[in-house]
Order: structure tokens, then C-alpha cells, then sequence
């Protein structure tokens, strides 16, 4: 696992989305996050296509994951969120139809995430990620199978309180059920970028780089992936043992 370190996320943004313009191929796979995180990150990749270094025209995205039962023109339907953030010509020129989202409104959710699960093949090429305080990936809630796929999921409520600030800052109106990749499926990606910010990951932050692997802290399975690099800010990198050796080493 690498960890390059910045001042702040915007900087540390700016640095994965060259880490991802530089390994794009023609017709590559994308896996996609949504939360906070991955937003200045996206806003580099625009500019990107818009400067012509980068397209995703051609090229596949995959949502990590999608709430199950949310009205199909709610703005946090995370299909919305991920069609905002990169379809089109004035985005990174990715088609609409090759934004891939779980179906969340399918009659049978657990035929559906099977169904995705399917379509995502042998993994994405690369694999934007955030983390959850609670150390979750995708909606991979603590307790979540190391070696699972994609799979329908309760959310936490400390998930959910999370999200609330998306939701009107009330957490009834965040939906209970998810789609989600599994970790299995998420371990399946080529490469893997993951994103945190913020003094509210550091712990989760300390327990994906530091800590035993273990289903308390999902996000640790990452420890077992050959190619992993972390882009953090100096609030979240807080709780790293050993910070100076990182610095060091990093780019
Ligand atoms: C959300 C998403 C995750 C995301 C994480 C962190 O609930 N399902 O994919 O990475 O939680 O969100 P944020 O980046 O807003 O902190």
C-alpha cells in the first residue's frame, strides 16, 4: 500500500486524478464512488476532458454501490449523483449508457445486485474508493463477509446519520437499504485509489493502513490488494503510527 499525504484534499484530489489520467486506456473499466470524497477528484477529471489529456468516452463506469427503494429522480440516487458528476461532453464525455449503477428500484434487489455482480466480470481496471468513519467501502457495513460479493445491505445508523446531510439533515429520509458491491468484488479491481479526508477518518483511516484485518473494520481487506494507493489529507492521517516513516516514503 502507498499513501501520498497533502495539505488538503483538494491537493491531494489533483494527484489521484493524474494518477488515474495517467493508467487510463481506451474502453477502460472505472469503478466509481459516490459520498464527498470523489468530488474534487471528478472536478480534476473534467477539467481534464476539457483540456483533451482525458476521456471517458468509450470507456465503462461502475457504481460501487445504490440505495435500494429511492425514487428514480431523487438527486441522491447515486445514478443521478454519478450521471451529474461525469456523463456527457461537458463532463468527461462518459455515454449514459455506459454509467453502470445497481438497479435499486428492481422488483427482486437480491436478483439484481446478482445481475451486477455478473456484468462487472473479472473487476474494474481502476477503482476510486472513499471510506466510511465506520471503516466501510461501498456500503460494506462492519460484519460485512471479507470475501462477499455484490449483495443487498442494511445501513447502519451511523451510516445513515452520516448521510443525512444529503437528505434535508434528516436521517428518516435515508433510505435503510442498499445495493452494494461487495468486498470481494471491490478486491477484484486492478488498482485501487482510495480517498480520505478529514479528521472524521482518521481512525478509520489508521484502522485500513494499521490495523488487523478484520470485519469490525471492513475497509482493512484492502491490506491484502497488491496495488492500493491512498491520497489523504494531513487532518485524516492523524492517527498513523507511523506517519514519519510514511512521509518519508511517499510521493
Ligand atoms: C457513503 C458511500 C461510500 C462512500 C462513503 C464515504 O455512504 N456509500 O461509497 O465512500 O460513504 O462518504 P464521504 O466521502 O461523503 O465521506
Amino acid at each position: 500500500m502507498k499513501i501520498v499525504i497533502r495539505e488538503s484534499a483538494d491537493e491531494a484530489s489533483k494527484i489521484a486524478a493524474d494518477h488515474i489520467i495517467e493508467r487510463a486506456t481506451p474502453g477502460m473499466k472505472l469503478g466509481v464512488a459516490t459520498g464527498s470524497s470523489p468530488l474534487p477528484l471528478y472536478k480534476y477529471l473534467r477539467e481534464a476532458r476539457k483540456a483533451e489529456t482525458f476521456s471517458l468516452r468509450g470507456c465503462t463506469a461502475w457504481a460501487l454501490d445504490e440505495y435500494v427503494g429511492i425514487a428514480e429522480d431523487h438527486p441522491e440516487r447515486y445514478r443521478n449523483v454519478l450521471h451529474r458528476e461525469l456523463v456527457g461532453d461537458e463532463a468527461t464525455g462518459l455515454f449514459d449508457e455506459d454509467l453502470h449503477t445497481p438497479n435499486g428500484l428492481a422488483e427482486n434487489p437480491d436478483a439484481a445486485a446478482a445481475e451486477y455482480d455478473r456484468e462487472i466480470g473479472a473487476g474494474v481496471d481502476i477503482q476510486i474508493l472513499g471510506v466510511g468513519q465506520n471503516g466501510h467501502i461501498g456500503f460494506n457495513e462492519p460484519l460485512s463477509s471479507l470475501s462477499s460479493r455484490t449483495h443487498v445491505d442494511v445501513l447502519t445508523d451511523t451510516t445513515r446519520q452520516d448521510n443525512a446531510r444529503f437528505f434535508e439533515n434528516n436521517m428518516d429520509l435515508v433510505p435503510t437499504q442498499c445495493i452494494t458491491q461487495g468486498l470481494g468484488t471491490i478486491m477484484s479491481a486492478k488498482d485501487i485509489v482510495v480517498l480520505a479526508f478529514g479528521e472524521n477518518k482518521a481512525e478509520a483511516l489508521h484502522q485500513l493502513m494499521e490495523g488487523g484485518v478484520s470485519q469490525r473494520w471492513p475497509a482493512t481487506i484492502l491490506q491484502h490488494h497488491s496495488s492500493v494507493t491512498v491520497y489523504a489529507d494531513e487532518a485524516a492521517v492523524a492517527n498513523l503510527e507511523l506517519l514519519d516513516y510514511y512521509r518519508s516514503t511517499s510521493g
